[in-house]
């Protein structure tokens, strides 16, 4: 036989591409979204749904995942030029993405938030009219902040960063995932922080995949649908939203 071994691996035969039939998922993930993707403060490893979702997912297609922080708005092109295989990040299925990507089947039913301060007279959307609204750079919630009128919007790489942006007062409220602002509350009692859902804004989450790996596309759907089965699926959400 005629095959190319690097520590054990068939990585390639005799006058086969120099590809490597790689046994890695590289996942991209921008990390700042808790509860869905965040570092653990302590050992600073990778955490969330989403991370022990991708993870579970392969252990069951047999891959290796190799996860690595990308800003939100840079996960789509890192998909296209191949960079990553999958975008593991609470990302929104939405029809302008679906033509740059294949999403997996849907695995959470979300809808944003707006977020701010107690006391901050915010009662309804119109009362944001003239606002100062901070929210993450390629997000469906920076995409609604900007059609509020007559609001300053203010985009940050990073969603904690937005957070942190109501929190020092550069803005008076941060639109957001909802599940994201509910836990943001709770955590920081000391920061008073109120949030509203939006209205109409139910959208569902799912992971990102290369236009054309559709390969990959099945296996990871195959995967969900029998973690949804076995309750592996199930255990993790309670994990994660302790419903
Ligand atoms: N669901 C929203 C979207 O897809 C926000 C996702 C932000 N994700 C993150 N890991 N920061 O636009």
């Amino acid at each position: 036989g005629c095959m190319l071994v690097l520590a054990g691996t068939v990585i390639g035969g005799c006058g086969t591409s120099t590809q490597t039939t790689s046994n890695k998922l590289i996942v991209g993930t921008n990390a700042t979204f808790v509860p869905f993707e965040f570092k653990d403060e302590k050992t600073q490893d990778y955490t969330g749904f989403d991370i022990d979702l991708i993870r579970a997912i392969g252990k069951r297609i047999n891959k290796d995942v190799e996860l690595k922080n990308v800003a939100f708005d840079a996960l789509i092109p890192a998909l296209n030029t191949h960079d990553i295989d999958v975008a593991a990040s609470g990302m929104t299925i939405t029809k302008a993405r679906s033509e740059k990507v294949l999403f997996s089947s849907p695995y959470y039913e979300n809808a944003l938030a707006v977020v701010y301060k107690d006391g901050a007279n915010i009662t309804s959307l119109d009362d944001l009219k003239g606002k100062k609204i901070a929210a993450q750079l390629g997000t469906t919630g920076a995409d609604l902040a900007h059609k509020i009128e007559g609001t300053t919007v203010k985009e940050f790489d990073h969603s904690n960063e937005a957070l942190l942006e109501l929190q020092n007062g550069g803005a008076d409220a941060t639109v957001i995932d909802l599940p994201v602002a509910q836990f943001y509350s709770t955590k920081h009692p000391d920061q008073h922080i109120k949030f509203m859902a939006y209205p109409n804004t139910k959208e569902y989450l799912g992971l990102a995949i290369n236009k054309d790996n559709k390969d990959l596309q099945e296996q990871i759907n195959k995967a969900i649908a029998d973690m949804k089965a076995d309750g592996e699926f199930n255990t993790l959400y309670k994990k994660w939203f302790n419903v």
